[in-house]
């Protein structure tokens, strides 16, 4: 009898529920074959009435011990079986498996990230700087007179203006940057300075209070104009494509002597006309020039030595002219509907 409880036991820890087909059924023919009415402990136990005392002993400890093993290994497969349901109700393993949903860059990002790129490749390096400003790095170092509009309430968010203070404003431009550059850097400087921007505006589909820029200064011996126009075209054909032309046209900025406004071809109908380009067949794109001399003078820089080259975009039409977008208030109001559809732009 010693050996046939086990050789049960034995069967009991070998049989797997994995090996059962159908595993609810077979489950409950080995609770029958163990535990059942007639089953191997009944038995087992009518053999044991008829054993002599002087064995009982020993033979009850055995026979609990097999009762223990059937009774437990029940209970596992029988959980077994009711995990494999619960979850084979609620889920069709043979489905596709659901993608986590992935965040993405937001469109101005990827612009920004963009302009960098470029300008890196031909050796420009980054630079950040604060974003409320003084007067001097905003203005008076960048040659704005002191009676410019810009300076006036309208376009600025001053921070302070106290009588005999100076005056601190959230910057409206990036070309601050170039100033903080020269005045602690010698040349030859090659920098970009992406960063944000802001201006008492309205907000419409064309204006924002806040706005993305990105500045680059280049100032070095010999620094000529036909360097900046290289450099332009190179930028213009990397951003938009090799067939982009540029045009230059004149203009003004306190900052630059002489300076220029660059129109790309229209990158929506060729340079044939349409209403992104108003049937132009150009698009407005950034501002540059040649830095003053009193600009390189005003942070230290001799004039008579160096020359350089300044221009500066904003973010949010490049981005518009890029992926046409035609509001700029959507680049800031987080409408996922917007945001989605620039998941696979890297
Ligand atoms: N700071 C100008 C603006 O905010 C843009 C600009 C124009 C920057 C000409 C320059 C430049 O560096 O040379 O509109």
């Amino acid at each position: 009898m010693k050996s046939l409880i086990a050789k049960y036991i034995e069967e009991i820890s070998a049989t797997r529920i994995e090996d059962f087909k159908d595993r609810a059924a077979e489950v409950e023919q080995f609770r029958i074959k163990f535990l059942g009415r007639k089953g191997v402990m009944t038995e087992l136990f009518e053999q044991f009435k008829t054993l002599p005392n002087d064995q009982k002993k020993d033979m009850g400890v055995a026979l609990n011990q097999l009762k223990s093993a059937a009774m437990a290994k029940v209970e596992e497969f029988k959980n077994f079986v009711e995990q494999a349901e619960e979850s084979s109700d609620r889920h069709d393993l043979t489905l596709p498996a659901d993608l986590a949903p992935r965040g993405s860059r937001h469109v101005l990002s990827v612009v920004m990230n963009e302009i960098i790129d470029i300008f890196s490749r031909i050796g420009f390096t980054i630079e950040e700087s604060v974003e409320i400003e003084d007067d001097w790095h905003l203005f008076s170092a960048l040659n704005f007179p002191h009676d410019h509009p810009a300076r006036d309430m309208q376009d600025t968010f001053f921070v302070e203006k106290e009588e005999g203070k100076t005056e601190v404003a959230l910057r409206t431009h990036t070309s601050s940057v170039q100033v903080r550059v020269m005045e602690t850097h010698k040349p030859p400087i090659r920098i970009i300075a992406p960063g944000r921007v802001f201006r008492n505006e309205a907000i419409s589909a064309r204006a924002h209070c806040i706005f993305h820029q990105v500045e680059a200064l280049y100032v070095d011996r010999k620094v000529a104009f036909a360097d900046l126009k290289q450099t332009l075209l190179y930028f213009a054909k990397e951003m938009f494509g090799e067939q982009t032309q540029i045009r230059l046209r004149p203009s003004y900025f306190p900052f630059t002597e002489p300076s220029a406004e660059m129109d790309i071809s229209c990158n929506i109908c060729g340079g044939k006309g349409c209403n992104i380009c108003k049937g132009t067949g150009w698009l407005e794109i950034l501002g540059c020039g040649m830095v003053d001399p009193n600009v390189l003078d005003a942070c230290g820089i001799d004039s008579k030595e160096f020359t350089g080259f300044a221009l500066g975009m904003g973010v949010e039409r490049m981005a518009m002219l890029k992926y046409q977008v035609r509001d700029l208030r959507l680049y800031f109001e987080n409408d996922l509907r917007f945001l989605h559809q620039f998941d696979n732009i890297i």
